[in-house]
């Protein structure tokens, strides 16, 4: 039995959007999202790894430090896993994790923190019970359905390229438990997804997810958004078998405005796009219609913006940047990703 697990699990940007909640953090319409690639949570837990006359459950570091301010978040995770993984109260573990860009903001940093650390858990599961995991899809599901506990979004990050979450009659094996793996239904020239992320404002949400999540429940859009969901998810299903990439950027945008239309109609409402965000949106509306590229943008929880488009055009785009968006140039401003080829396991 190994004493320490390590992941690498990547950061995913959702299509179509999942926004608001069930209780079990079960989602209220499906969601699409892009696996990333260079956005993703390196994360090793040392089981046994803390002393027995300490009271606490887990210790967690973050980039070397203890951070105890994450501890409430890690806390009600380990709370709900009391009923699906009880062993887990005998192991006393340490958690060390570190990621490759900035967290809490906007670019789904819980989505890989969780997946990480379910890749962990389910990891050290799998030894301790190998007849439960007859094959490597009871395995990713798990860890999916882990995953799913600690942040609905983190379900999607465990496979290459793209995933899938929440029922929608477009794909029979769809489910509201776990993410399942999309990549092989996708045109070639969504294999090679770019995602340049424009780093408006790394610093922290002023409005969690939760806390946006939990005000769909009595939204006056809640029944139309749910419509809209689902009609997009079926829609661009279609759009990525068939690599319709003017159907796929409509919806992504939409899908994007909807997120935040949704959160400024919130009661009390709340406003995360700053101004900085308004005029990324229009210039990338401007370069696909002046200079006929297939780009478009999606949004995530945060002022941040991704702006998405095949590898062929790629030059072109480092060109733009070059000219038109010189506050951008920095890595701390632009983060260049693209889809990716899911988790990996650390020695
Ligand atoms: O996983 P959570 O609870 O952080 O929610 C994420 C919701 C969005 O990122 C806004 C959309 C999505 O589907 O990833």
């Amino acid at each position: 039995m190994n004493n320490k697990h390590r992941w690498t699990s990547p950061s995913n940007i959702a299509i179509v959007k999942y926004w608001g909640k069930l209780p079990g953090q079960f989602p209220m319409n499906p969601s699409l999202s892009f696996t990333l690639s260079s956005c993703h949570t390196d994360t090793e837990v040392e089981w046994n790894g803390h002393p027995l006359n300490d009271d606490r459950r887990f210790v967690f570091y973050f980039d070397g430090h203890e951070r105890p301010d994450f501890a409430p978040k890690l806390e009600q995770f380990f709370g709900f896993l009391d009923g699906e993984m009880p062993w887990l109260k005998e192991c006393f573990p340490v958690i060390r994790s570190s990621n490759t860009f900035p967290h809490s903001s906007g670019i789904a940093s819980s989505a890989s923190a969780m997946s990480a650390l379910a890749l962990c858990l389910v990891t050290r599961e799998r030894e301790l019970f190998p007849d439960r995991f007859p094959d490597d899809t009871s395995f990713w599901q798990r860890c999916s359905s882990i995953a799913r506990v600690g942040s609905g979004s983190a379900c999607r990050s465990l496979y290459p390229i793209a995933s899938l979450w929440g029922k929608t009659p477009a794909v029979p094996e769809s489910n509201d438990h776990y993410g399942i793996p999309f990549a092989k239904n996708l045109h070639p020239l969504f294999h090679e997804l770019r995602d340049y992320i424009f780093v408006v404002n790394a610093s922290g949400k002023s409005v969690s997810s939760s806390a946006g999540h939990a005000l769909m429940a009595g939204h006056p859009y809640r029944e139309a958004r749910i419509a809209q969901a689902h009609k997009n998810l079926e829609a661009v299903v279609g759009c990525l078998a068939s690599g319709d990439w003017t159907g796929f950027s409509r919806i992504s945008e939409e899908e994007a405005l909807s997120l935040h239309a949704l959160m400024m109609s919130s009661q009390p409402w709340y406003l995360l796009l700053e101004g900085a965000s308004l005029k990324l949106l229009q210039a990338i509306r401007r370069l696909r219609e002046s200079h006929d590229l297939p780009v478009c943008f999606t949004i995530d929880a945060g002022p941040n913006i991704h702006m998405l488009f095949p590898a062929s055009c790629e030059q072109a785009v480092e060109d733009w940047i070059a000219a038109e968006a010189p506050d951008y140039r920095g890595p701390d401003q632009l983060i260049r990703d693209r889809a990716g080829k899911g988790p990996v396991a650390r020695v």
